[in-house]
């Protein structure tokens, strides 16, 4: 096989690339003659000729080789769903009444064909033509590398890339600045059972849980701050919003109150979602994985943690604590809980002042009500909670006694505690794990599948 010379020199595309001029035959009109390279998604051998859909990450495309000299070579013959290959023909807009992705189709004049793939065609065509996967069949996790190529998995991880965008964008137009704090740490934020120890040299540390002491500490240099780091949790229980290793978006703001938080919580939330919805290839993915998906409404409902406990034990039936109990003051409220409470109302909620016991040791306390803090958890419908925040405690004194209250000791907290003795200031901040928001955002069941290799308690390949 060999390409004709005599033909105009191909142009080379990516799929992504809409405004390429388009033959059509029925007019006498010529196309562009392309090059493209992709990988065979879908494969139709007929007698007139062989249909193939390529894609390339960026799209797909509609390909057809008449039948003849290019169809019955032995590469031809070898043609299987992931083969990877050189196309080179002529673009035109499908025949009228016919449909194919962006409204063309390219007529093919000549191929060479890059990297052959296994005709095992059942296993791969479950596995890759959907991306539909069972996310807890440790078989489709083992082949997540393949999954990947899937139309669905691949769109949840071009959402996940639009999404990730979208919040520096915000943070940016906001004028907080990025800062990229250590993953080793030798401090905890979240409690201690859930800390990764790793060995360090001569001593020990551990995996960050969260960056929000060192965001802290950035204030007085740097004003607002913001990171997108990983955060590792050695979460011990199998959920569908728990993993191991998860991508953090944390913010830390100065000379605010409480009420400034929530605002820029819930302006930072519609932000990023108005700047998903504005490029188009965000609106158009948001539609193909949650149709009908629908802007959430400001301001969002505000709720205290008390009355959260009400609502709970005012349902017929009562929504049980998690010894199947009536929820009572201090219950920390769990995971199906919530979820009860927040699929029910149906809209996302801003559920404040959690009582200090069931909340970490930094949290600044209400003053109207000591019993509680100037806490926060952002509530989703079908996810739960996505963000966690608060103001936190800086006055010197207050924070020593809350390690002791902790059973912590204060002494590798020294550079924390030196933020309230060099010049305090009030501040407060939140993190936001990007998996949950995203299975928000894409409707998917679990957060495994919106991230690229998910981590979790008996998991770490591939
Ligand atoms: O509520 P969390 O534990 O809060 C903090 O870590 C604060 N120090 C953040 C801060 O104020 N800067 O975690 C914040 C968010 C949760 O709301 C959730 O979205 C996500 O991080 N998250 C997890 N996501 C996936 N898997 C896990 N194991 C997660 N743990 C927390």
């Amino acid at each position: 096989l060999s390409e004709d010379t005599s033909l105009p020199k191909a142009r080379t595309i990516k799929l992504w690339q809409k405004d390429v001029p388009l033959g059509d035959a029925a007019k006498n009109v010529t196309g562009t003659r392309v090059k493209v390279f992709g990988r065979i998604h879908r494969l139709r051998v007929q007698k007139q000729a062989t249909f193939l859909t390529l894609k390339d990450g960026y799209g797909f495309l509609q390909c057809v080789i008449a039948a003849g000299p290019l169809t019955s070579t032995y590469e031809a013959l070898l043609f299987a769903q992931e083969t990877s290959l050189f196309l080179y023909g002529e673009l035109r807009t499908v025949p009228e009444g016919a449909t194919a992705p962006d409204a063309r189709e390219l007529h093919v004049d000549y191929y060479e064909v890059y990297g052959r793939a296994p005709g095992d065609a059942e296993a791969i065509t479950n596995i890759v033509a959907s991306g539909q996967q069972d996310p807890w069949e440790s078989d489709m996790l083992d082949k997540r590398h393949l999954v990947l190529r899937g139309e669905k998995a691949s769109a949840v991880m071009k959402l996940r890339s639009i999404l990730y965008e979208s919040f520096i964008i915000q943070y940016k137009e906001r004028r907080i600045a990025a800062v990229s704090p250590p993953a080793f740490v030798q401090t905890q934020v979240e409690g201690g059972s859930t800390l990764f120890k790793v060995p360090y040299y001569s001593e020990d540390a551990y995996l960050t849980q969260s960056s929000q002491l060192y965001l802290e500490t950035c204030l007085p240099s740097m004003g607002d701050v913001y990171c997108i780091e990983k955060s590792f949790r050695a979460e011990k229980s199998l959920t569908r919003r728990h993993l191991s290793e998860y991508t953090h978006i944390e913010a830390e703001l100065d000379a605010i109150d409480f009420d400034d938080l929530l605002t820029h919580i819930e302006d930072m939330i519609c932000g990023v979602v108005d700047a998903v919805l504005a490029d188009p290839a965000g609106k158009e993915l948001v539609e193909l994985l949650n149709p009908g998906f629908v802007k959430p409404q400001r301001p969002f409902k505000r709720m205290k943690y008390t009355d959260a406990i009400d609502w709970l034990n005012a349902q017929d039936p009562p929504v049980p604590n998690e010894f199947g109990e009536p929820h009572v003051f201090g219950d920390d409220i769990a995971e199906a809980a919530e979820r009860k409470m927040v699929d029910t109302l149906n809209v996302p909620v801003l559920l404040t002042h959690f009582p200090a016991e069931v909340k970490a040791f930094y949290m600044k306390k209400d003053p109207q009500d000591l019993r509680v803090t100037e806490s926060v958890d952002v509530l989703m419908p079908n996810v739960g909670e996505i963000v966690g925040g608060s103001m936190r405690m800086d006055k010197y004194e207050e924070l020593m006694e809350a390690f002791k209250g902790k059973g912590l000791n204060p002494e590798p907290y020294y550079w924390y505690l030196d933020q309230r003795k060099y010049g305090s200031s009030p501040h407060g901040g939140y993190g936001l794990g990007l998996e949950r928001f995203l299975a928000w955002l894409a409707h998917q069941h679990t957060v495994r599948t919106c991230c690229l290799y998910p981590r979790f308690m008996g998991r770490a390949k591939p």
